[in-house]
C-alpha cells in the first residue's frame, strides 16, 4: 500500500504537515505518546526529541515498515507494535494517552470516523488527539488517475480500488465528530504548493510523488509489465499537461485536512 523509499524522495515536503499538525498540540510533559500509522520511523522519533520524558509507542499495520522503524531506532526509544488501526485496543497500553497522533494514515482506514470515540475515550485529562489526512481526491493527480483507469483494459479491477481510497471525510465532519465527544476542537485545511524537482532530474515528478502512496493500489493490481506500462504512459502524458514544468520546478498543489482535539477534563 505504501512505498517508504519512494515516499522518502520527498521527505521534506512530506514532513511539513506533521510539523504543522504538532505545532497545534500544546502538551508539555506527556507521559504517553502514541503515533498511529507511524510509518518507518523518522517522524515518530521526532516525537521522542520533542518530549524526551515520554513513553512513545508507534503503531502500524505493516511488518516491513516496522522493521525499518526498528532499524532506525538505534536507542530502542520507541515501542513499535504491529496492529491495524481498526483493531487497536488502546486499553492494552495500560495507561491513558496524553498525545495520540495519526499523520497521513487514516485515508487508508475506511470508516475511521466510527473509531474516533474509542480513541477519544483513551485520552487522559488534558490529552490531545491530532490527525492529518490528504484531501486531494479531486486534485488533477487523482482525478486523472481515475480517468486513465477508466479507459484501461483492466478498468473493472482498477476503478474499485481507486474509489475505495476515498475514505477521507470533510473538515466539518471531523469537527463535529470530535466536538460531540467533548473535545475542544481545532480543524483546518491547508493547500501546500510543493515545488518538486527544481533541478529537473525527474521525467515526471508528480508521477514519482504519487508512486509512493496514491498510485500504490494501481501498481498492486497491474502486475503485468505491459499493462502497467500502458497505464503509466497514458497517465504520465496526462500529468505533463496538468502539471507543466516551470523554470523553478513542477508545482504540485496538495490540500490536507488537520484536526486537533483537546480533552480539557472528563465530563
Ligand atoms: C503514508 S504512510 C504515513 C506514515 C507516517 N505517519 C508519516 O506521516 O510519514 C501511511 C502509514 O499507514 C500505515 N497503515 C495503512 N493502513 C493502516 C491500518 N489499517 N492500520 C494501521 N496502519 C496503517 C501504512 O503501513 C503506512 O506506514
Amino acid at each position: 500500500m505504501w512505498d517508504p523509499q519512494q515516499y522518502a524522495l520527498f521527505a521534506s515536503h512530506r514532513g511539513r504537515p506533521f510539523a504543522d499538525l504538532l505545532a497545534r498540540v500544546g502538551a508539555e510533559q506527556p507521559r504517553l505518546v502514541v503515533d498511529l500509522g507511524c510509518g518507518d520511523g523518522p517522524l515518530t522519533l521526532s516525537l521522542t526529541r520533542r518530549w524526551p520524558g515520554a513513553r512513545v509507542v508507534g503503531l502500524d499495520s505493516s511488518p516491513q515498515v516496522l522493521d525499518a522503524a526498528r532499524a532506525l531506532d538505534t536507542d530502542d526509544r520507541v515501542e513499535w507494535v504491529q496492529v491495524r488501526a481498526e483493531e487497536w485496543d488502546p486499553t492494552t497500553l495500560g495507561a491513558p494517552v496524553d498525545v495520540l497522533v495519526t499523520n497521513a494514515a487514516l485515508q487508508w482506514v475506511p470508516g475511521h470516523l466510527d473509531l474516533l470515540p474509542r480513541w477519544a475515550d483513551a485520552l487522559a485529562d488534558d490529552g490531545w488527539f491530532a490527525m492529518q489526512v490528504p484531501s486531494n481526491f479531486d486534485a488533477p493527480s487523482h482525478a486523472l488517475m481515475r480517468q486513465v483507469a477508466a479507459r484501461h483494459p483492466r478498468a473493472d479491477h482498477l476503478l474499485p480500488v481507486l474509489h475505495r481510497a476515498a475514505a477521507v471525510a470533510a473538515p466539518a465532519e471531523y469537527l463535529g465528530a470530535l466536538a460531540s465527544l467533548g473535545l475542544e476542537v481545532d480543524v483546518w485545511q491547508t493547500t501546500y504548493e510543493h515545488v518538486l524537482d527544481p533541478g529537473g532530474a525527474q521525467r515526471s515528478p508528480v508521477l514519482e510523488w504519487v508512486r509512493g502512496t496514491g498510485l500504490r493500489p494501481v501498481l498492486d493490481v497491474l502486475t503485468d509489465d505491459a499493462e502497467r506500462a500502458a497505464f503509466l504512459d497514458d497517465y504520465t502524458a496526462a500529468l505533463d499537461a496538468a502539471y507543466p514544468r516551470e523554470p523553478w520546478g513542477v508545482v504540485l498543489g496538495f490540500t490536507r485536512t488537520f484536526a486537533v482535539g483537546h480533552r480539557l477534563s472528563r465530563p
